[in-house]
């Protein structure tokens, strides 16, 4: 996280926490999905599409969501949180422009920008640089808003999108790596109030975007295709408010099913949606571990036997997001697996640190190639991103000894209460003070 302003005391407290994994434990029992925060970071920006009040439920109490409801009071919305999930928001009057000192702490409040041109007609708003992961550009974001009619300008790293003659249009999203799932929202929001039909090909399929449809159609928007490559808006005069369930988090569900196979042990995650996993669970089982569906739950079981080969993809692909946690249980197996990233071809930091606890990868282009069948033993690693951090102590749960994981700031973004979560079904893991690592594990 990088922060301009000194930093608050809770946070440096916060900062210099880390995870102490004693490995060994089989996970066994049963835990329920949160909300999905990647759903819920663009339906919370959807609320100030109107004016009237909108509450949102099942929200996950994370980091990216506190930043998100600090970034809505600062353009002028009145938000509350009255009880643990639920967040209501009024955006009566609102004002155009985010700053960077905002926008950099969460590159996900990029979904402003579709918010406000819905909303205002016009936007300005710091745009987020790269991260560990990747260089993530959003010129297809401005490209789509462009179709749409709206001059687009950046100046001083901040577009700025006047919306006033915009019309519906027909915008391809198709980029260099497939679509954009926040550009495909962007659209979405800024569409919704546009005068006319507008007609996004290529458009991301993701769940995350159906939820956010599903959003503003209760809120009076008219949209149809949503799920497919194709989705239709035709623009209305103004949004009402609404109530809305966040869906459940596939990703999150995705590491505690990893975290119970790389133990071999038996873990259920109720409150699940099993049709947003498909292809994450067919390469699980195809790496030999036990997986049961039912309506609304999935039971992982059994140690992983098989190397598999995945390859990233957008929805329904193998998700970018789940790739470090598979590549941790693909240490396991014997073989040789490889994964090969089409969507961050740089998204690897983790596999320096897997390394270090004594797995075999080596890489060729944006393909890392895992030689299984390494005992892991625990070491002092350092996570570089959300899902780094994730795959990371998911290792330290399969390695001999104690595992320290260093920047514990990234896990909180996207995982709610990991390690407690972790501890109720077996596991041996504890969240410290840097201070009480062994002297010389860490960083300076
Ligand atoms: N891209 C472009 N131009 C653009 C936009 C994207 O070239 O204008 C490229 C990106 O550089 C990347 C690819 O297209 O290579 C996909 O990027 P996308 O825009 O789809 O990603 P995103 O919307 O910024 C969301 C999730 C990510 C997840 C990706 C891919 C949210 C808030 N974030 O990001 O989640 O990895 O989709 O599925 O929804 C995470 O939760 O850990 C996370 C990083």
């Amino acid at each position: 996280m990088e922060t301009g302003a000194p930093m608050a005391p809770l946070l440096l407290v916060k900062m210099l926490q880390v995870a102490r994994i004693r490995g060994g434990k089989k996970l066994m029992g049963t835990v329920e999905a949160s909300g999905s925060k990647n759903s819920a970071l663009p339906i919370l920006a959807a609320t100030l599409l109107t004016s009237e009040e909108v509450t949102i439920r099942q929200v996950p109490d994370l980091s990216d969501i506190r930043f998100m409801a600090e970034i809505l009071r600062h353009q002028g919305a009145e938000v509350s949180h009255p009880e643990k999930g639920t967040w209501v928001i009024r955006a009566q009057k609102i004002h155009h422009q985010t700053p960077y000192e905002l926008v950099r702490k969460m590159r996900a409040s990029v979904c402003l920008l579709g918010a406000l041109v819905g909303r205002l007609h016009q936007a300005e708003i710091a745009i987020p640089g790269g991260c560990v992961i990747g260089a993530r550009p959003i010129d297809l974001h401005l490209r789509g808003l462009e179709a749409l009619g709206c001059q687009v300008k950046v100046e001083g790293g901040v577009v700025l999108v006047d919306a006033q003659q915009a019309r519906g249009n027909r915008v391809n999203l198709a980029g260099p790596m497939g679509t954009t799932v926040t550009g495909t929202a962007n659209l979405i929001m800024a569409a919704v109030t546009t005068p006319g039909t507008t007609q996004i090909e290529s458009a991301a399929q993701e769940p995350e975007i159906v939820d956010l449809c599903t959003l503003l159609i209760k809120m009076g928007a008219q949209i149809t295709g949503q799920g497919t490559g194709t989705i239709a808006i035709t623009g209305v005069k103004t949004l009402h408010g609404c109530e809305h369930s966040v869906i459940p988090d596939r990703i999150e569900t995705g590491t505690y099913l990893v975290a119970g196979a790389i133990t071999g042990g038996d873990v259920t995650v109720k409150r699940a949606e099993p049709k947003h996993l498909k292809s994450f669970l067919e390469k699980l089982n195809e790496a030999g571990v036990g997986v049961e569906v039912g309506p609304d739950y999935i039971r992982a079981f059994g140690y992983p036997q098989n190397a598999v080969s995945i390859t990233t993809a957008p929805y329904p692909g193998f998700p970018t997001d789940l790739q470090a946690q598979f590549t941790a249980l693909q240490c396991l197996v014997n073989g040789r697996s490889t994964i090969t990233e089409k969507i961050y071809p740089s998204r690897f930091m983790h596999n320096a640190e897997l390394q270090r606890m004594g797995a075999k990868i080596s890489h060729e282009g944006a393909t890392a190639i895992i030689t299984g069948n390494q005992p892991l033993s625990g070491a002092p690693v350092m996570a570089s991103d959300l899902r780094a951090s994730a795959a990371l102590i998911l290792a330290g749960l399969a390695a001999q000894g104690e595992t320290w994981v260093q920047r514990l700031y990234h896990l909180d973004r996207g995982y709610e209460r990991f390690e407690e979560r972790l501890q109720a079904l077996g596991a041996d893991i504890e969240r410290l003070p840097a201070s009480a690592m062994p002297k010389g594990f860490a960083e300076d």
